[in-house]
């Protein structure tokens, strides 16, 4: 079924295990995360950009994921991830989505602590879940660029939470979206300083590009979910252009998006695996 955040969060951050947050850009790649959860017994988060929901609507990805959840077992939670606007957030929110970011993270301290708070009093009556982001994720995700980067301090993360209510936060440790240049390089010890004044779940971006031991070493020190996103349009996109390329004449769109579609189940599969919420449902 379709849940809010909030259970699943709770759950991960007493079990010490993350929950796997995966982008979705089409109807293939919601079924896809929806299977691969299902067949792992694993709750899951499905989440969708400011950039994808412009490329539709979110209503369309509402509904496709409302269908998968509704046949599932497992709980399914639907997420705007990087918010961009109050406004943005609202009309998710009508969506019908059970969790949202707002991304304040560009904005000064302040300016970022008043559209969160926005956000949450604004979510707060519907009981839905609010994530922010304090310090800079950086590298680019669909039309978000993060040039430079900033890490997250942690009293400023204590006192950004106290202030806006929020629900969960994304820090900035050193992880970047899409993949990386060189080896990346966490801050982990900040992490679990952050971890030491913070008692909300706190959430990784960038996950794409980092190995197995990164994930699995945040996750111990306090990460809840793990958002992965290029690395899923990556394998989405292989296997469309695999079929393609062997066989340029097909024309029936079922033939190579269902290649890009059990691609992405197989890496959603491996990475549920990695943030240990396999068999937590
Ligand atoms: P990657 O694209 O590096 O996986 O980052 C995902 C993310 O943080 C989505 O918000
Ligand atoms: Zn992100
Ligand atoms: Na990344």
């Amino acid at each position: 079924p379709l849940v809010t955040s909030e259970q699943i969060l709770k759950a991960a951050q007493e079990g010490g295990y993350a929950i796997g947050a995966f982008n979705v850009e089409n109807m293939e790649m919601v079924q896809a995360a929806v299977e691969a959860a299902e067949e792992l017994r694993a709750p899951i988060m499905l989440q969708t950009t400011s950039s994808t929901v412009r490329y539709a609507s979110v209503e369309q990805f509402y509904a496709n994921a409302k269908a998968m959840a509704d046949k599932a077992s497992v709980p399914v939670v639907m997420h705007l991830d990087h918010g961009d606007s109050f406004e943005l957030a609202m009309q998710a929110l009508r969506a019908g989505y059970t969790s949202i970011m707002i991304d304040g993270s560009h904005y000064s301290f302040e300016e970022n602590i008043a559209l969160t708070k926005r956000v949450v009093d604004a979510a707060r009556p519907n009981a839905i879940p609010v994530e922010a982001e304090l310090g800079k994720v950086g590298g680019k995700e669909d039309d978000l660029e993060v040039k430079d980067a900033g890490y997250t301090d942690p009293l400023e993360a204590k006192e950004f939470v106290e202030r806006t209510g929020v629900d969960s936060l994304a820090v900035a440790i050193g992880t970047a979206h899409g993949f990386y240049s060189g080896t990346p390089k966490l801050d982990i010890d900040r992490l679990s300083e952050i971890r030491k004044v913070i008692n909300i779940p706190l959430v990784l971006h960038g996950a794409s590009g980092l190995s197995d031991e990164d994930v699995i070493e945040c996750i111990k020190r306090g990460i809840c979910k793990v958002n992965f996103a290029t690395e899923l349009r990556v394998a989405f996109s292989e296997g469309v252009k695999s079929v393609l390329a062997k066989n340029p004449e097909t024309f029936d769109p079922k033939a190579y998006l269902k290649v890009g579609r059990s691609n992405v189940k197989e890496l959603v599969k491996n990475r549920i695996k990695v943030c240990g919420c396999q068999g937590k449902y």
